[in-house]
């Protein structure tokens, strides 16, 4: 926990929920002027940040109904520009324009971050810009070289807070490229361990 994400996250109802609940004491400490504000991206935040391939990004729209969408690609693909400032770029897709929509009349963003291998993940609330060609340089920076898909626009997020989720109930999963590493060096640890053995008994002939 940390003083920005509680301050954003913690409403006055919510906090009437933690102190009706018996954990308002226990948070507590997280108002206090000394708690860490975790407002921006330490080395352990950015590097997991940079490792991932997917994330999930909430966004509200004029109704007032939250909306949840995927976001996926290569692993880096949300960039780290800067310890209070992430980036990546939107390629055509579905056409729904949804998030965009979302984020003209309200720049709040909730991201999900998830490593299923490691069983961590971190949740970041941030506001969102979006970026045009009339920004090449910093459009640039959130295309990465492999990409041949059409740019639409990329979205800058400014970090306004951070915190870790605990890691209870998440289930390990692998990617292919994830098992196939596995695989491999469990076959080359086997191949080592039998060389290492010397020949075997012969059979009896
Ligand atoms: C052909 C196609 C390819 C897509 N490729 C990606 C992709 O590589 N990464 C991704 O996060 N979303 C991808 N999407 C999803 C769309 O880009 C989606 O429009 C975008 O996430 C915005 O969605 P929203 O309107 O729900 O906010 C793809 C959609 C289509 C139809």
């Amino acid at each position: 926990m940390s003083r920005a994400f509680s301050d954003l996250a913690f409403t006055p109802t919510v906090r009437d929920w933690q102190a009706r609940q018996g954990s308002r004491a226990a948070y507590a400490k997280f108002d206090a002027p000394e708690a860490a504000p975790n407002d921006r991206l330490g080395e352990a935040e950015a590097a997991f940040v940079a490792a991932r391939d997917h994330f999930f990004m909430a966004t509200v729209g004029e109704t007032g109904w939250p909306y949840l969408q995927h976001r996926g690609g290569p692993v880096g693909f949300l960039r780290v520009l800067d310890p209070q400032t992430l980036g990546f770029a939107d390629y055509r897709g579905n056409r729904q324009y949804i998030s965009a929509g979302n984020l003209q009349g309200n720049d709040r963003v909730s991201l999900f971050l998830l490593d299923s291998v490691q069983r961590r993940r971190l949740k970041l609330l941030g506001r969102a810009r979006a970026v045009g060609p009339d920004e090449p340089d910093l459009l640039a920076q959130l295309v990465l070289p492999s990409t041949r898909a059409v740019v639409e626009r990329g979205w800058v997020i400014r970090v306004e807070a951070w915190d870790w989720n605990c890691p209870q109930h998440i289930t390990p999963r692998y990617t292919a490229e994830e098992v196939a590493a596995l695989v491999d060096a469990a076959v080359e640890r086997r191949v080592a361990e039998a060389l290492s053995a010397g020949p075997g008994p012969r059979a009896a002939g």
